[in-house]
């Protein structure tokens, strides 16, 4: 009684304190079932549904172990990763089913981040559509092939908000923003999960990594992480928290340290957090060997030592390090490790294998004729086309350069990148296949009219520094009439253990921007790349640049799609461009500090060498024609708690075409018991304008969207003054006020 009293009391009054709901997955009749299961499993069976080996089919980490076949029919290992199709996960589940004495289905998992074998856009291209309900569409796609090809779990959503572009996994999440993180977080779970996990066409969600690996210091992977709780829990955990809210059934731990507890044992993130404060009722896996980690990173003397650190910090399942499998059950035999907290872990976890109906039929996920039928359909390849053009954005277009006319005689198309097939993919491909991906060259022979020629060369310039093909691409350029310009990075050159500390154009590429625009010739720039790049020499110097990241299967018709205009651009930057590496981490909801940048004031904040200026602000970008905002109108000058407040605001399209803006609204707090961001992106709505037309926009904010953790680190709102701005960008300069009573 008083345990359950005290509990309550710091649900209401902790910093963590938050509503808690059960998920549609949970099913009270399921638990009976586990009971019975566990009040007969041997110890070994418990550890072994604990235990995650990869296959030896895909390599996403350091080690391979042999033998997982084995492991299997031992009841040792309760899921695999790295294995896929149909049959090969018929095969494994067949071992567990039919030849184990409980017949406890395996689960099988993989890294199906943007895309199983029908690729979309990484998932920082698709944060920058603006667009949730694109990434709910390619998540459910991505679900529909994985659970065809035999898997039950992805290893996605990455909801690690990022704001170091030298950090080469900004490629897998939603960019720099808190909102925008958390709206992409909770479609994406929506997305794979669907609407109830029992459809075999859905897959359990796994939310990664928890918590904060985005803020490595120095961009580094894997590095340290020293925030404050503050930035933590406003910066860090809300995507998060979205995503559970969202129904997200697993969680994946992160290799770094957070205040000094590597992630893998913070009990204050995975248990205190997590569940007390969040009621999480799913399971929470490691990352690949962080466990066996716990050892470098200076915490744990051994392995043994780690597992155990590991198991009371709140993880249930061991990533590929084989420490549970190796020590737990002497650790529980000795009473080190109390058998509840193992029976509370394979708990979560055959909940979830229940939920996926796996314990009614283990082979729903295995009929190779579905797989055949689901695969890389025509509908995915089309949703693939039509979402990467969604996530591509147009960052310059002088003179009006872009569309290009289909019927120009000669187009010199440029660069290695343009007939890459398995660039286009970007890093975390699973079964993409670089045979089925239409390049760049490819979309615009296609695009183009019969009497258009195109001289394609092959410059390639990433790497190395040699000037191969500079002459030839002169020659082209020279004689045509448009030249595309593919640059940016291989596929390889971010994604995991891909940091980089100059984040300019790799190789020899600036020269051969340098030359080409030389030309006079209007200089089409195609990036694709995984990370923002520092880049105010190509801002400078081509006609015009469109930022396609990596479009994945259907690149080149999305990219033609757009240089031709077939249809126009409407993405926009998810994370901060900064004109030079040294200003990062450059984000928009910085704070003001207290001596505001004054170029006319030597002892303000600012750089000798380099303005403060963002290249490309967030939520920038252009499109075939031009919006203008009119004045916007609020209809309360004050509220109160629980209360809302509408803005509306006149938006106009004063080009030729019709296009779709992206109208986003920023809040600022202007003064509080802590310092605040100079704006922070609360709401915002893709509109599509016919040319000519004004559409009136609306926005409703509750006290709600204002509040965040106080001095004293209790969450909520603070009686003042708010200033709303409105606008393209957060740049934006349309502005009204209110105040909260
Ligand atoms: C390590 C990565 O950090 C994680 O994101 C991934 O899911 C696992 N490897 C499994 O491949």
């Amino acid at each position: 009684m008083r345990i359950c009293y005290l509990f309550i009391l710091f649900l209401l009054v902790s910093p963590l304190a938050a509503q808690v709901s059960v998920p549609d997955w949970y099913n009270a009749g399921h638990e009976a079932h586990i009971d019975s299961l566990l009040s007969i499993m041997t110890l070994e069976e418990k550890v072994g549904q604990m235990t995650l080996f990869t296959s030896d089919w895909d390599v996403t980490g350091p080690t391979i172990r042999k033998g997982y076949e084995a492991d299997i029919k031992s009841a040792r290992l309760g899921a695999i990763f790295n294995a896929h199709t149909a049959d090969y996960t018929r095969k494994l589940q067949k071992i567990a089913v039919e030849e184990t004495r409980l017949k406890i289905p395996l689960l099988f998992g993989y890294d199906v981040v943007h895309g199983h074998r029908t690729i979309f856009p990484i998932p920082l291209a698709e944060a920058g559509s603006f667009n949730p309900d694109a990434a709910e569409e390619s998540a459910r796609i991505a679900a529909r092939e994985a659970a065809a090809a035999g898997l039950h779990w992805t290893f996605a959503p990455m909801v690690d908000l990022v704001r170091d572009p030298r950090w080469g996994r900004v490629m897998e999440g939603a960019g720099e923003d808190v909102y925008l993180g958390e709206v992409m977080a909770a479609a994406r779970v929506r997305g794979f999960q669907g609407k109830d996990l029992n459809d075999p066409f859905t897959v359990l969600a796994c939310v990664k990594h928890f918590a904060a690996y985005g803020a490595a210091q120095a961009g580094r992977d894997y590095h340290t992480v020293d925030i404050s709780e503050r930035v933590l829990h406003d910066i860090y955990l809300p995507p998060f928290k979205a995503a559970l809210d969202a129904g997200a059934a697993t969680f994946m731990t992160s290799f770094n340290e957070v205040d000094g507890v590597p992630a893998t044992a913070n009990k204050h993130l995975l248990t205190k957090i997590l569940r007390e404060a969040w009621g999480f009722m799913g399971f929470v896996v490691t990352d690949y060997t962080s466990i066996n980690e716990l050892v470098p990173h200076g915490v744990a003397e051994d392995e043994a030592a780690a597992g155990q650190l590991s198991v009371k910090a709140g993880v249930d399942m061991d990533m590929q390090g084989a420490v549970y499998y190796n020590h737990l059950r002497k650790q529980v035999e000795d009473g080190a490790v109390a058998m509840r907290q193992v029976d509370e872990a394979v708990r979560r976890i055959l909940r979830m294998k229940y939920a996926l109906g796996l314990f009614d039929d283990p082979y729903r996920y295995n009929d190779a004729a579905r797989e055949r039928e689901n695969i890389l359909t025509a509908e995915h390849r089309e949703a693939a086309r039509r979402i990467g053009r969604e996530s591509i954005i147009l960052l310059k277009n002088e003179m009006q350069t872009l569309p290009l006319r289909k019927d120009l005689k000669r187009i010199a198309v440029i660069g290695q990148l343009a007939d890459s097939q398995v660039d286009m993919m970007g890093a975390w491909k699973a079964d993409g296949q670089a045979k089925d991906v239409i390049t760049l060259l490819t979309g615009i022979r296609e695009a183009v009219g019969k009497s258009t020629r195109i001289d394609y060369v092959n410059v390639p310039a990433i790497k190395g520094s040699d000037r191969t093909g500079f002459d030839d691409a002169l020659k082209a350029a020279r004689a045509a009439d448009a030249v595309i310009l593919t640059l940016g990075e291989t596929w390889e050159m971010s994604g995991e253990a891909a940091s980089r500390t100059d984040i300019g154009l790799p190789g020899v590429q600036d020269l051969l921007v340098a030359e080409l625009t030389a030309t006079g010739k209007p200089v089409i720039a195609v990036l694709f790349n995984g990370r923002p790049l520092a880049i105010p020499e190509l801002a400078e110097k081509a006609t015009a640049i469109l930022e396609a990241w990596y479009p994945g299967t259907e690149a080149g018709h999305a990219v033609a799609d757009l240089l031709f205009g077939d249809h126009a651009p409407s993405a926009r930057v998810p994370m901060t461009f900064p004109r030079s590496v040294g200003q990062v981490p450059l984000f928009y909801a910085a704070k003001n500090t207290g001596r505001p940048l004054n170029p006319n004031d030597k002892y303000t904040s600012k750089y000798l060498d380099e303005s403060n200026e963002a290249l490309y602000p967030f939520g920038f970008g252009l499109t075939y024609t031009t919006f203008s905002y009119g004045n916007p109108t609020i209809d309360k000058k004050s509220i109160t708690a629980n209360d809302r407040v509408t803005i509306s605001i006149p938006v106009t399209n004063t080009g030729q075409r019709a296009g779709t803006e992206i109208v986003q609204l920023y809040v600022q707090d202007v003064v509080g018991s802590v310092t605040r961001p100079l704006r922070e992106l609360k709401a915002f709505e893709r509109v599509l304008i016919d040319a000519g037309q004004t559409q009136v926009v609306t926005f409703t904010l509750t006290s709600d969207d204002l509040a965040f953790h106080r001095q004293d680190m209790t969450y909520g709102t603070e009686a003042g003054t708010y200033r709303v701005f409105v606008g393209g960008s957060s740049q934006a300069d349309r502005v009204v006020e209110f105040s909260l009573k």
